[in-house]
C-alpha cells in the first residue's frame, strides 16, 4: 500500500507534525520524510535532531515533489497554507491534515480548491501533550491512540486506505466518521474539558488575596482536573473559534447540569447529589473499563482471553461461588420499582447483572455499589423510571434484554435495547410477539433479533399467554408488563421454569398468584422495599459439582447455594448418574431455599436425562456433557432444543469441542448422544460463551493432555474470579490474555 509513496512532506514541524515525521522516518515505509516549517529555526532543529530526512527550503518545490502531504499547522493557518500550495499539488498526491476541528478545514479547502481533490482526506490524531515544538517530537506519541479520518464525498477509497495504513504504521487505531460527527464528539470529549480546566484555574487565580495559598495547598484533585490548562493558549483560542457552535452546545448542557447540582447542594437534596455522583462514578468506571478492554462493552470480546488447563489433579475444600445471576438481575429491577430503599447483599458483580444495574441508573434510579456484593437501591416506585439518555446497552445478557423489554413496553418513554454480537443473534420474537398482543409497539431487526426499539406511551392490556417454550425469561417479561396492563395478565408454562420473579414480587409485597402451571398478576399494587440476600448461583456451583463428581479423591463443599426447586435439575441429574452428593444445613433465606452442597467422587454412569429435568437444569448442560463424557456408558439428552439459542449453540459447541478431545459424541436436533471414555488434550472454541469455556476448563481434570479454551473473556458475565477459585480447589487452569 505504501510502496507508491516516495516523498512524504510534513508542513508544520510542531509536536504533532514532528512526532509523525519522526515515527514515519523510523518505520521507513513512506519514502523520504521532508519537513517544512514557517520558522526556519524549527526546520533546522527537525533536521539536526533526525526528525526528518530533508529540510525543505522551498515550499513550492517540496509540494511539487510530494506524493503525500500532511498539513500539521494550526487550524487557523490551514487556509493560508492551502492557498500557497494548491497550485503545485499533483493530481495523484494524497493530502491530509491533523487539525483538531474539521468543518473549518473542509470549508477552507472548499474555498481554495475549485474541485476537492480525490486525494484529500481530513484527519485528526487524538494525541498530544502539554509540550510543544519539534524538540518535543516523540515517535511513540500515536501508539495506541485513536486517529479519526473524516473522508469527504470526493475522497477516493484508495486515499482513505493509504492514510489509514499510514496511521496504523505508527501504532494508531483509525476510526472513520463524518466531519459533523467528529466536531460534535470532540466538542464534548476534548474541547469542553479544556474550557473547564482553563476557566477553573483562571477563576481561582483571580482571587487576589489568597491565590498563592490556594495553589500551594492544591492537592491531587486540583492537579488532575487542571493538567490540561497547561496547553497552548493560541491553539485553544483557534479551536474555540473553529468549533464554536458545537462547543457552545456542550457548554450549555454542562452549565445546566452544574446549575442542577448547585440547586441540589443549596437545598440539601441528597437524592440528586447522590444520584449525580453515583451515576458519574459508574459512568467513569465503565469508561475506564472500556479503555482497559474489560467492560461489558463490545470491546470486551475484542480482548483475547484463553484458558489453559493442565491435565489431572483433584478438587477439595470449602468454597462459595458468586451470587445467583437470575436473582441479582431481579433484585435491581424490583428494587428500582419499589417505594423505599432496598438493600441487597451477595449481588453478583458479573458483567450481565452490572448491565442491568447500569440500565436502571440510566433510567434515573440512584444505586450505590456494588461494594463486596452489597448494593443499595433508592427505589423510584412503579411509575418513577425516567427516559434514558440513549439506547440501553446490555452486553451479553439475554435476561436483561428480555425482562427489560416487558417493563419498557409499558413506560411513557421510548427506548432502545441493544447488546453484543452474541446477544444480537438471539431470538427476541419470543418476548416481542406476546408483548405486541398486549398492545406494545416493538420493532426488532430481521427475524426478531435485537436491537429492540420500544415505543413508549402505549396502554397495555392483560392477556392470557400459553408459552410455546419453557422460558422463565418470557414468563418474567410478561409478568413485569402485567404490572402495568389493564386487567389480569397470566402465563402458563409447558414445564416448570425458575420462579424467582414470582417469589421476589411476593417478597416485595406485590401479589402474584400461582394456579398450577399458571402465574398471574394484576395492576395497581405497590412494591415495598425490602432486604435481599442473594444465594450463591447453583449454575456457577455446577462447574465445581461436576469437577468433584468426575475426579477421583475429590471432596468439595460449596456453601450457601440456592436450591430453589426450579433450579435443582443438576442435583437430580448428577444423582441419577451415581454422584455422591449431600445437601447440608438446608435453610430458607429471603424466600429462597439454600443449602451447602457436599460432593465426593463416585464413578458416574450414563443415563437418559429425564426430559422433565431439562428446564430445571437448562444452564447446566455444558457441564453435564463433560460429566457424561467421563461417565461409564451412554448418556442421551433429548428435549433440549433451547440449548441451540443460548449464548451460543451449546449443543454444537459442546459436540465440536468434545470431538476435538477425542470423545464419541453425536449431536441431535434437541440434544446429543455421548459415550463415556477417555479425554485427550486439544484446543477448543468457547464461541464467546461463558459456560462452554468453564465446562472445558473442568474437563482437564480427566484429560490426558492440556486443554486450551479460546475466547474466554465472557466468563466475567456470570463468574468473575472463576480461574482463581478453580485454582484454589485444585484445577490446574491458567488465564492468559492476548
Ligand atoms: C434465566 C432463564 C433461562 C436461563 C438464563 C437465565 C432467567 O433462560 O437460561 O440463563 O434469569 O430468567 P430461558 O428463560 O430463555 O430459558
Amino acid at each position: 500500500m505504501s510502496t507508491c509513496i516516495r516523498n512524504t512532506l510534513i508542513i508544520g514541524l510542531g509536536l504533532i507534525g514532528g512526532s509523525l515525521a519522526k515515527a514515519l522516518r523510523q518505520n521507513r515505509q513512506y519514502g523520504q520524510i521532508v519537513g517544512y516549517d514557517r520558522d526556519p529555526e524549527e526546520t533546522k532543529i527537525g533536521l539536526d535532531s533526525g526528525v526528518v530526512d530533508v529540510a525543505a527550503s522551498s515550499l513550492v518545490d517540496a509540494v511539487s515533489d510530494a506524493d503525500l502531504i500532511v498539513l500539521a499547522v494550526p487550524v487557523k493557518a490551514m487556509e493560508k497554507v492551502l492557498v500557497d500550495i494548491a497550485p503545485f499539488i499533483r493530481e495523484t498526491t494524497l493530502i491530509t491534515d491533523v487539525g483538531s476541528t474539521k468543518a473549518n478545514v473542509v470549508d477552507a479547502a472548499v474555498r481554495v480548491f475549485s474541485v476537492i481533490p480525490p486525494g484529500f482526506v481530513p484527519g485528526h490524531p487524538i494525541a498530544g501533550s502539554e509540550k510543544s515544538g519539534v524538540a518535543a517530537a516523540d515517535s511513540t506519541l500515536f501508539e495506541k491512540h485513536k486517529v479519526i479520518l473524516t473522508p469527504l464525498a470526493e475522497s477516493s477509497s484508495k486515499a482513505v486506505n493509504v492514510l489509514t495504513h499510514m496511521w496504523e504504521s505508527v501504532g494508531a487505531e483509525v476510526l472513520v466518521m463524518t466531519v459533523g460527527k467528529h466536531d460534535e464528539v470532540l466538542a464534548a470529549t476534548s474541547h469542553l474539558p479544556h474550557m473547564l480546566a482553563f476557566s477553573l484555574v483562571d477563576t481561582l487565580a483571580q482571587e487576589q488575596d489568597n491565590n498563592t495559598d490556594i495553589f500551594r495547598y492544591a492537592a491531587g484533585g486540583f492537579r488532575d482536573f487542571t493538567r490540561i490548562a497547561g496547553s497552548d493558549p493560541t491553539m485553544w483560542h483557534d479551536i474555540c473559534l473553529a468549533n464554536k457552535n458545537a462547543l457552545l452546545a456542550q457548554l450549555d448542557r454542562y452549565t445546566a447540569g452544574l446549575a442542577n447540582l448547585r440547586a441540589a447542594i443549596e437545598c440539601g437534596d441528597s437524592e440528586t447529589m447522590l444520584g449525580t455522583f453515583t451515576r458519574a462514578r459508574a459512568a467513569r468506571e465503565h469508561f475506564s473499563r472500556i479503555l482497559s478492554g474489560t467492560a461489558y462493552s463490545q470491546l470486551m470480546t475484542n480482548q483475547q482471553v484463553i484458558f489453559r488447563a493442565q491435565p489431572g489433579g483433584s478438587v477439595s475444600g470449602k468454597i462459595r461461588v458468586p451470587g445467583d445471576k437470575s436473582i441479582s438481575h431481579r433484585s435491581i429491577m424490583l428494587g428500582s420499582l419499589a417505594d423505599g430503599v432496598t438493600e441487597v447483599s451477595g449481588f453478583l458483580e458479573g458483567e450481565d447483572s452490572l448491565a442491568t444495574l447500569q440500565a436502571f441508573r440510566d433510567m434515573g434510579v440512584v444505586i450505590e455499589g456494588p461494594d463486596s456484593g452489597n448494593v443499595t437501591i433508592y427505589g423510584v416506585g412503579v411509575n418513577g423510571l425516567k427516559a434514558p439518555p440513549g439506547p440501553l446497552y446490555v452486553g451479553n445478557s439475554g435476561t436483561s434484554m428480555r425482562l427489560l423489554s416487558g417493563l419498557l413496553a409499558a413506560q411513557a418513554f421510548d427506548t432502545e435495547l441493544s447488546g453484543d454480537e452474541s446477544l444480537t443473534k438471539r431470538p427476541m420474537g419470543r418476548v416481542a410477539d406476546p408483548l405486541r398482543l398486549m398492545g406494545a409497539e416493538i420493532e426488532t431487526a430481521e427475524n426478531g433479533r435485537p436491537p429492540l426499539k420500544i415505543k413508549g406511551g402505549r396502554a397495555l392490556k392483560g392477556i392470557h399467554y400459553d408459552m410455546p417454550m419453557a422460558s422463565a425469561q418470557v414468563k418474567s417479561c410478561l409478568l413485569l408488563a402485567g404490572i402495568y396492563a389493564e386487567g389480569e395478565t397470566s402465563v402458563t408454562e409447558p414445564a416448570p421454569t425458575r420462579d424467582h420473579t414470582e417469589r421476589m414480587l411476593n417478597g416485595f409485597g406485590y401479589p402474584v398468584s400461582q394456579n398450577g402451571s399458571t402465574a398471574s398478576v394484576k395492576p395497581g399494587n405497590q412494591l415495598h422495599a425490602t432486604r435481599i440476600d442473594v444465594p450463591a448461583d447453583i449454575s456457577s456451583a455446577t462447574f465445581f459439582m461436576v469437577a468433584a463428581a468426575i475426579t477421583p479423591e475429590s471432596d468439595l463443599t460449596i456453601e450457601h447455594v440456592g436450591i430453589n426447586p426450579t433450579r435443582i435439575g443438576i442435583i437430580n441429574i448428577l444423582r441419577l448418574m451415581g454422584a455422591n452428593l449431600e445437601l447440608l444445613n438446608e435453610r430458607e433465606v429471603g424466600g429462597e431455599p439454600v443449602a451447602d452442597i457436599r460432593i465426593r467422587y463416585a464413578p458416574l454412569k450414563g443415563i437418559h436425562v429425564p426430559e422433565d429435568q431439562v428446564p430445571l437444569a437448562i444452564d447446566e448442560f455444558p457441564a453435564i456433557f463433560i460429566a457424561a463424557a467421563c461417565a461409564e456408558g451412554t448418556t442421551i439428552v433429548t428435549g433440549a432444543e433451547e440449548l441451540r439459542v443460548k449464548e451460543s449453540d451449546r449443543i454444537q459447541a459442546m459436540v465440536d469441542g468434545l470431538k476435538i478431545l477425542g470423545a464419541k459424541i453425536e449431536g441431535t436436533d434437541d440434544g446429543a448422544v455421548i459415550e463415556g471414555g477417555e479425554l485427550s488434550g486439544g484446543t477448543v472454541e468457547s464461541h464467546d460463551d461463558h459456560r462452554i469455556a468453564m465446562a472445558f476448563a473442568v474437563a482437564s481434570l480427566r484429560s490426558t493432555g492440556t486443554i486450551t479454551v479460546n475466547d474466554c473473556a465472557n466468563v466475567a458475565t456470570s463468574f468473575p474470579g472463576f480461574v482463581e477459585l478453580a485454582q484454589n480447589v485444585g484445577i490446574k487452569v491458567e488465564r492468559e490474555e492476548g
